[in-house]
């Protein structure tokens, strides 16, 4: 059942509209306890979109993109704190026994932002996002997001 309360559509010029937009995002309360997804095509954007939020979140170091890892976890702060972040890669995700094993469950219900790149890959066991970002190249440089909010949590995020 698609569960889409308020779909936004951005367009972004080039990857410094892709960083404003991450930006504008890590500073709003709410993404502290929020599960964000992100779709579209291989190179569509969806880490580099998420290096920029993990930025804007303080996190420091080198941000290491989770795809054989299938999650990376990070500390991130905002105004209100200390941020526990996890983003992960479900591209080559295909045993559902990793779901409980690797403890994916817990850090799912854990305080702390979620972030997943090809949630597809998980959707049977996946909860549901609060957000979702679908990313589609335009051009070089030039993406269209779409975004949808699936949760109350997520109609705060796009206001
Ligand atoms: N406006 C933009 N927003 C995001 N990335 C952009 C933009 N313009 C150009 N790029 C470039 O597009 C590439 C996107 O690669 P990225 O690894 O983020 O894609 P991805 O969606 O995570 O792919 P995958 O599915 O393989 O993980 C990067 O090289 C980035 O610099
Ligand atoms: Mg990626």
């Amino acid at each position: 059942m698609d569960k889409t309360q308020i779909v936004k559509t951005l367009r972004w010029q080039d990857e410094a509209d892709t960083q404003a937009f991450a930006q504008d995002l890590a500073s709003r309360p709410a993404l502290r306890m929020a599960t964000l997804e992100l779709q579209g095509d291989l190179g569509a954007g969806k880490t580099t979109l998420v290096r920029h939020l993990l930025r804007a979140l303080n996190v420091q170091g080198r941000i290491k993109s989770p795809t054989y890892a299938v999650v990376e976890p990070h500390q991130g702060t905002t105004p209100e704190g200390a941020l526990d972040i996890w983003h992960f890669d479900f591209y080559r995700f295909n045993d559902p026994r990793e779901w409980e094993d690797a403890g994916f469950r817990d850090l799912f219900a854990s305080p702390g932002l979620k972030i997943s790149e090809w949630p597809e890959q998980a959707r049977a066991i996946l909860p549901t996002a609060d957000l979702s970002i679908h990313l589609q190249v335009l051009d070089d440089d030039a993406r269209l997001a779409t975004l949808s909010a699936r949760t109350p949590l997520g109609e705060a995020l796009l206001a």
